[in-house]
């Protein structure tokens, strides 16, 4: 266990790894690293800690060339570009982040070429000659992604120069089976270059002994890093001859830059430093760094646990030999697995993903919060579908606590006049329902703690069961009338536990939350209320609440069904239809329709059809009669006094023995209709052409 109940450290430093700026953010990422961070930062800030959670975008190495040769757009405008998309989708989704900074910064650049220099001029980075992939062709030599082949180790083909995706062994470049260039696919030549080199064996024992203390840690981060020690730490070059990224600021060598995850790590230090600045105290993030006092939690998916585990530590170590300014090390690891979509490995190259931005563009946030939430990949690799999420929508947000916070907020509008009411005398199901609170956040606070944020999660959901079970088993619509002292004292009950919901479920709905707070017309903050107020009653008889609203809509099945298709034409299960036109007309023969404006002027529905409304529509100063297949998709009440556009000149015809003279346009696909209308003002009468 680790809980913060011994000696409550000072502070804490929360950091999610820095997402490559060369694509928007999918649910993997999320699921990874942001929404886990961020409950558990939200949940810290609740218990009144010294909180901050940093991030930013990680804006060099080869995966952003890479983009800009083939956008034909040069690597600061790809960054830019996906910067600004990521930083807009993380806040719409409500991660908290204090600093989401950017490596292209100078300030960034300046902190990693300080760093750099530093184990420089201590001797600790090697200078080694090695013989590296060169394109002739190209003029240049292949770092990493520019160069592919068939892995050394286990076989298969797509094997990049610094690491194979199949078997995941760290390659060297020179080792890849008939390597070829990716920007002209021709066979590179080896040619001689120089680089230096990060001698992690010289850090083992050191890393082996820090890590001995980690018995807190989580088990699949331990045999990670357990399987890296007993194959031999080895030395790691950490310059590459690339134009992108932090200049090798060593005097004399040109054309070469630092190793993205060199620098990337080290993106955490300079954020912090911006967010010191950003708030007028430039130095304050030494209050964090160097800091014993201070817990350093990286939150991570699993492919980047060799780097924060064994490559960042080392660095901080060799950095803090014989200084003063020592960094903190990592006091936790907790490193997600993966997420896979409807049963599939996630593919943001076959665009097999869901994508933050476009979710967002449909979707409230907090929904997809919950969902993800509750199956975060914290043990193993888990799957969302799409179902699973309508589900976890409309069963548990709308059903339980949307139902709960709804029933007893229409209720005390209803009966107690909007106002808190009264507590009389409480009975042992009243009582079990208060102890309910304390219990329960006391639950979900033991799961934070841990990184068990799932389980957290579904306790919170949990409490909003066992209030909907108060709820019903007090029965408040019959006491009211039998008892109205008993209904008060249960409503009273029910409120607070409204208020205590609210706060209790900030971490993983922050929209919500507030909505909830809203509704109770409480206007302090309700993250400065504070976790342990969610138990203490602290709401007053007599207080004037707010207006009851619906909290989660619920999401249909036509919705889910769009996403689920998009997918799978993503996977080439189906193929996208083509549209079938129909034969092509002369213009004359197009203008022998008549169409025209009209204006709705009666409706109402044919005896004994559900399919057919009887309009009166008035086209200039001319009634007509038009029976329209649409009474499924309208009712006669919203169409009156709609414009609507009717084709004028059709031969009447009979519908279930009415005459009909005209006919509506409407734009149909599958079960849906939609009626055609203007979209500006314009008189009916008016032809349309
Ligand atoms: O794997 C990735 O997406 C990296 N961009 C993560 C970097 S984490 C840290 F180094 F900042
Ligand atoms: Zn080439």
């Amino acid at each position: 266990m680790n809980t913060l109940t011994e000696k409550e450290p000072q502070k804490i430093l929360v950091t999610a790894a820095l997402p490559y700026a060369n694509g928007p953010i999918h649910l993997g990422h999320l699921a990874g690293a942001y929404l886990p961070a961020d409950i558990y930062v939200r949940y810290q800030r609740l218990k009144g800690r010294d909180v901050i959670y940093i991030c930013g975008s990680d804006e060099h190495g080869v995966p952003i060339t890479i983009t800009a040769e083939k956008e034909g757009i040069t690597p600061q405008q790809v960054v830019d570009k996906y910067h600004y998309m990521n930083k807009e989708s993380f806040e719409k989704f409500g991660i908290s982040f204090d600093n989401y900074s950017r490596t292209s910064l100078p300030l960034h650049h300046q902190t990693a070429q300080e760093f750099f220099l530093e184990l420089y001029k201590k001797g600790i980075l090697k200078e080694k000659t090695t013989k590296q992939l060169y394109c002739e062709n190209d003029k240049m030599f292949l770092a990493d992604r520019y160069v592919e082949g068939i892995c050394p180790v286990c076989g298969s083909p797509g094997a990049r120069g610094d690491q194979c995706e199949k078997c995941g062994s760290w390659l060297e470049q020179t080792d890849l089976i008939e390597p070829k260039c990716k920007i002209c696919g021709s066979t590179p030549v080896i040619k001689g270059t120089s680089h230096w080199y990060l001698p992690l064996g010289d850090f083992q024992k050191r890393l082996e002994e820090w890590i001995s203390t980690k018995t807190h840690w989580k088990e699949n981060v331990k045999q990670y890093v357990q399987s890296w020690f007993r194959e031999g730490l080895q030395d790691r070059a950490v310059t590459r001859d690339l134009y992108w990224g932090v200049k090798v600021p060593i005097e004399g060598v040109q054309g070469k830059v630092i190793y993205v995850w060199f620098d990337a790590l080290l993106g955490y230090i300079s954020s912090t430093k911006e967010w010191a600045q950003k708030i007028g105290q430039p130095e304050k993030w030494r209050e964090y760094w160097q800091n014993p006092e201070t817990r350093l939690i990286h939150f991570i998916g699993k492919d980047n646990i060799v780097f924060h585990c064994i490559v960042f530590p080392a660095m901080l170590m060799a950095w803090n030999d014989e200084r003063d300014d020592k960094f903190i090390l990592p006091d936790n690891v907790p490193a997600n697995e993966f997420l896979n979509l409807e049963g599939k490995k996630l593919s943001t190259s076959r665009n097999y993903a869901v994508w933050l931005n476009e979710y967002l563009e449909k979707f409230e946030p907090d929904p997809l919060r919950y969902a993800l939430a509750s199956i975060l990949p914290e043990t193993k690799d888990t799957d969302f579908s799409w179902r699973e999420f309508q589900a976890r929508n409309n069963n548990e947000l709308a059903d339980i606590l949307g139902n709960f916070v709804n029933r007893t907020l229409t209720f005390a509008k209803k009966y107690f006049g909007n106002k808190v009411p009264e507590i009389f005398e409480l009975e042992n199901i009243d009582n079990e329902m208060i102890s309910k609170l304390k219990e329960y956040a006391d639950r979900i606070a033991e799961n934070y703690e841990n990184f068990k944020i799932r389980d957290g999660v579904f306790e919170t959901m949990n409490l909003a069961r066992h209030a909907n079970k108060y709820f019903n088993d007090t029965e408040p619509w019959r006491t009211i009338k039998e008892n109205p002292k008993r209904a008060s004292t249960t409503i009273n009950i029910c409120l607070q536990t409204v208020r205590a919901l609210a706060i209790l479920f900030e971490p993983v709905l922050p929209f919500s939350a507030r909505k909830i707070w809203k509704m109770l017309n409480l206007n302090d903050d309700i993250v400065k209320s504070g976790w342990d107020s969610a138990y203490q009653l602290s709401l007053k008889p007599g207080h004037q609440l707010g207006e009851p609203e619906i909290l989660f809509r619920k999401i249909e099945d036509s919705e889910i069904e769009r996403e689920i298709k998009k997918l799978k034409i993503a996977s080439g299960e189906i193929t996208e239809e083509k549209i079938e036109f129909k034969p092509q007309i002369t213009i004359e023969e197009f203008q022998k329709i008549d169409l025209r404006v009209a204006d709705v002027v009666e409706c109402e529905r044919v005896k004994n059809s559900e399919k057919l409304l009887k309009l009166k529509v008035r086209i200039g100063n001319e009634e007509r009669q038009i029976v329209a297949g649409i009474g499924r998709h309208y009712s006669p009440e919203e169409l009156v006094g709609k414009k609507v556009i009717v084709v004028a000149n059709l031969k009447p015809a009979k519908l279930m023995g009415i005459e009909s003279q005209g006919m509506l346009l409407a734009a149909v696909k599958d079960e849906k209709l939609t009626l055609i209308t203007t979209l500006g003002e314009i008189e009916s009468g008016s032809q349309v052409r």
